[in-house]
């Protein structure tokens, strides 16, 4: 497969297009687990969203280039993400963001028992942070514990580069991320995603998703500390004061 049109590129990803379809190609053979796992989840969620409104594209194939880079071949999918359409277009912001809470309540809709669990990921990922005390940790644990269990769909990722939007309808990408899980700590994960890379925008999604959905914000707010705690795991400089400052609210107004 010689990968010559690059489309996009990501986090650790390279988005080509090649005869007709994307490919998802991982910037280093030792992703083949994510590799793997992505395919597996979206293959899955493919399943769950045959009867929804809301698309995604399809898995075509898994491959292993000759480099040794694992690739997922999928749909193509024509037209521009949220996230271009936002730029181009400020004044319908608002617009956006309505659809973009609507795509997160047709997604928590859907029942996911094969998906793994979303507080398992959490937990892991909090057990193994070095940079918080264990007396911290075990806060957080604790308060992840006792967290209603419910086995919606969480996409874990969902942020205006992650939808699509043209003629044929809405589509959903990136599906690395999703497991089952409860919807406000999805939410709660959108929200810091909003805060980190839009955070005009942050605090109005939050309240278009609570009114929307009849969800009381403090739901979601109670998982910001947790949600906060699991991504200081990418290790980003420019991302630890806010976490931090995050991870040590117990209580929001
Ligand atoms: N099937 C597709 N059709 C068209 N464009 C795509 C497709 N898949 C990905 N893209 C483009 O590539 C970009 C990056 O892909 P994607 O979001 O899957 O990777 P990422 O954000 O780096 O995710 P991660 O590293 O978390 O898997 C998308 O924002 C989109 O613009
Ligand atoms: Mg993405």
């Amino acid at each position: 497969m010689e990968l010559k049109n690059l489309i996009a590129e990501g986090d650790g990803v390279e988005v080509y297009e090649y005869e007709g379809k994307a490919v998802k190609v991982f910037n280093d053979p030792s992703l083949k687990e994510k590799c793997l796992y992505e395919a597996l989840t979206q293959a899955r969620v493919e399943t769950t969203l045959v009867n929804s409104w809301l698309k995604m594209p399809s898995v075509n194939e898994v491959s292993v280039l000759s480099d040794g880079r694992w690739a997922i071949t999928m749909d193509l999918i024509k037209g521009k993400t949220m996230h271009d359409l936002i730029e181009e277009d400020p004044s319908k912001t608002d617009l956006y963001l309505d659809k973009m809470v609507d795509v997160q309540m047709e997604l928590h809709a859907q029942y996911m028992p094969l998906l793994s669990k979303l507080k398992d990921k959490m937990s892991r990922q909090i057990k193994s942070l070095g940079v918080i005390d264990e007396i911290k940790k075990y806060e957080l644990l604790t308060r992840l514990d006792s967290m209603p269990k419910h086995i919606k769909l969480c996409h874990g990722n969902l942020t205006p580069r992650n939808i699509i939007i043209n003629e044929e309808g809405t589509y959903v990408l990136d599906w690395v991320a999703a497991r089952q899980g409860n919807a406000s700590a999805d939410v709660a994960r959108t929200y810091l995603l909003l805060c980190l890379e839009y955070p005009a925008l942050a605090d109005k999604y939050m309240d278009k998703f609570c009114l929307a959905s009849g969800t009381s914000k403090r739901y979601v707010q109670a998982w910001l500390p947790i949600v906060a705690a699991a991504q200081l795991i990418k290790n980003k400089p420019e991302e630890r004061e806010l976490l931090m400052k995050w991870i040590d609210v117990v209580d929001y107004d």
